[in-house]
């Protein structure tokens, strides 16, 4: 259609709709026209030439405006608040919290009884792990979704959500949920008809008569869960048929070369935001297009859908921002936020995985090198957009860099890589790690890392030897890994527990619904007796809680920590130490961090390097002031511990 046409078109949509586009809907009736000529050529590229390209293209906008009609007032006037502050979720006011509902509090209510624990600790924002229906035993931690808009009876009901939704806003907290857009569950309405034989809804997933397409396929994907769910399709008896099934055989992936499965879930992603959502976490989005040839991850096609997605999203509640959880090669999250004319257009939010993976790389060698070689490709973040910083998250840590940051850190990258998975999983000599290799790939010898933030760090194991000194070397790596999270730009996301030190909970050995997947072991149990602890003098628990909150809270107070594309690495003197300067007009922080399990010592130079040279350096963290000394002399940080810097003529 011609731009005329198209407005003429958008229009009348509106008038039937009852849109008062002069008066109290004029915002959005602006915002509908703008964003319509996007909105059609990104569907046009995908499903221009699909027989079922008008009536779908119509059933997409009608649930735009549905959405819009049924949106809470609550949220239209948060939706407004968001937009006076402009990119609101890139300010040094959130932290956030990850966990597991049921897990951390028995039930959605239980948390809404929890919500003063958050306060106390400083966390704003929560990331509820996936609370729809999921079948128990067959869920992925809820990543296999059965009904997509019924609350699982295990965490409560869906006002159960509701009224937590609402103590949360009383509370000035955001909220994080998932969309599981890549599958479903196979208990799922859709997977059901089609196993039943319903060829409309087999048309929802990849079914496949025989093994020809799924054997050419399996040539070039990557298998998701090698030991517990090898290959990528699954035979399915009742219909005599092979579905897709990426990741665990019970997960069908979606088919969205069929725009009816587009408009279904999209109507999903603006029935979450009517929920009150503020930053939706699509999950696995790399997976969401598939083609032949290719490894069917990250393609350009997943790219328009996630664009067409955030224009929507853009129209229809504006104020809910996009986290896409791309846990892909460092050049291919970057493109996430967008790419050409759509750069800071398609996710506001990605996991910086890359960055996380690297603390643990230099947490095991003591040596900032590859995190240094690897910046390149994550300062390439476009203005406007944001990382999820974080330490650890329910998933397994990939070590998912590129081998040349490996390279240029002077490492040969196959040894180092199996030396990180060595010193992780505990076997290497002298390692207090206590993790797990998850995902063990024999063919092709990847292997990722599961354990607990404490457990990864030592506590685990010095507490079992009883070695004073390994707990206090722990108990320090457990601040300086998320220090580093919390000070490097975007949102921090705490993972539950990890505020307190848990350690690996093996309970999960037990459930068979769990126990072929090691990733449970970092998903503690909370147990609100032990959580007392952290009142209680001496404790590891009032430590790691105290500093945590100290962290959030010495984040909270310093504005120039908020993500404004600021920081600047500095030139690395010193392999150990991880240096960079976060700054604006009137600020200069520098954040140094100290990966070796000595003192490292760092010429007082580095400080000149970048304009003016300060006299007196104020750590934000310690409260110490430090005269700034010779180039010849050095300023020390003892081992495992960080500074954050503020040069105070
Ligand atoms: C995401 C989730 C992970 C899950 C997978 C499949 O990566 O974080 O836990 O297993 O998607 O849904």
């Amino acid at each position: 259609m011609n731009s005329t046409a198209l407005n003429a078109f958008g229009n009348n949509l509106l008038k039937a709709k009852n849109i008062e586009s002069e008066k109290k809907d004029k915002a959005f009736a602006k915002r509908f026209l703008n964003h319509l000529p996007f909105i059609e050529s990104l569907f046009n590229e995908i499903y221009g030439g699909n027989a079922k390209r008008n009536q779908s293209f119509d059933a997409l906008l009608n649930s735009i405006i549905e959405s819009y009609l049924n949106r809470p007032v609550t949220f239209l006037k948060k939706d407004d608040e968001k937009e006076k502050k402009g990119n609101w979720f890139l300010s040094n006011n959130i932290t956030g919290m990850s966990l597991y509902v049921d897990r951390f509090a028995g039930s959605i209510n239980g948390l809404s009884q929890k919500l003063n624990y958050f306060e106390e600790l400083g966390v704003n924002f929560l990331h509820l792990m996936p609370v729809f229906e999921s079948p128990q035993g067959e869920s992925d931690g809820g990543y296999a979704v059965s009904n997509f808009r019924k609350v699982d009876a295990r965490f409560g009901t869906n006002e159960d959500l509701y009224a937590l939704v609402e103590n949360m806003n009383q509370q000035n907290m955001y909220l994080m949920l998932d969309i599981v857009l890549n599958h479903t569950s196979h208990h799922h309405e859709w997977a059901q008809k089609a196993k039943a034989g319903d060829a409309y809804y087999q048309d929802f997933f990849y079914f496949y008569d025989n093994r020809d397409i799924p054997n050419q396929l399996d040539q070039t994907m990557p298998e998701i869960f090698p030991e517990s769910s090898p290959g990528s399709f699954t035979y399915i008896p009742e219909c005599n048929k092979w579905v897709m099934t990426v990741f665990h055989s019970y997960q069908w992936d979606l088919n969205y070369s069929n725009p009816n499965v587009f408009v279904a879930m999209m109507d999903t992603v603006l029935h979450y935001a009517n929920i009150g959502v503020d930053v939706l976490r699509i999950d696995a989005p790399a997976f969401i297009w598939k083609q032949l040839g290719t490894t069917c991850q990250n393609l350009p096609q997943a790219h328009i859908l996630l664009r067409l997605i955030k224009q929507c999203v853009l129209v229809a509640s504006p104020g809910m921002a996009i986290l896409g959880e791309a846990i892909v090669a460092p050049n291919e999250i970057i493109k996430y936020f967008g790419t050409d004319n759509y750069i800071a257009n398609e996710c506001d939010v990605a996991y910086n995985a890359t960055q996380m993976a690297l603390q643990w790389d230099a947490l095991a060698t003591g040596d900032t090198r590859v995190m240094l070689a690897a910046q390149h490709p994550i300062l390439q973040k476009p203005y406007g957009c944001t990382w999820l910083s974080y330490t650890r998250c329910h998933d397994d840590i990939g070590l998912g860099y590129d081998d040349y940051m490996i390279e240029r850190a002077g490492f040969n990258p196959y040894h180092h890589r199996t030396y990180l998975k060595n010193y992780f999983a505990g076997w290497h000599e002298g390692s207090v790690a206590a993790g797990a290799l998850f995902s063990v790939n024999p063919k092709t010898g990847d292997a990722r890392i599961s354990g607990s933030l404490a457990s990864l760090c030592g506590l685990e194991k010095a507490v079992e030897w009883n070695n004073e000194k390994e707990i206090e070397n722990a108990l320090r790596k457990i601040i300086l890994m998320q220090a580093q999270s919390m000070f490097m730009g975007g949102i921090p996301m705490l993972f539950y527990g990890d505020e307190l030190a848990y350690i690996n909970d093996y309970s999960y050995l037990q459930d068979p619904g769990k126990s072929y997947d090691n990733r449970w072991m970092h998903r503690p149990i909370m147990n609100w007796e032990k959580n007392e602890k952290r009142n209680t003098a001496g404790s590891f628990e009032k430590r790691i809680f105290k500093e945590t909150q100290k962290l959030i809270a010495t984040r909270n107070k310093l504005q120039v920590l908020s993500d404004t594309k600021n920081v600047t690495w500095m030139t690395p003197h010193n392999i150990h130490i991880a240096g960079f300067i976060r700054s604006n007009e009137n600020k200069k922080l520098y954040c140094l961090f100290n990966y070796k399990h000595t003192a490292s010592f760092l010429t007082w130079y580095a400080f000149k390097e970048h304009g003016e040279r300060p006299s007196v350096l104020h750590d934000h963290w310690s409260g110490v002031d430090h005269k700034v000394g010779n180039d010849n002399e050095y300023f020390v940080l003892p081992p495992y511990s960080f500074a954050i810097l503020e040069a105070a003529n």
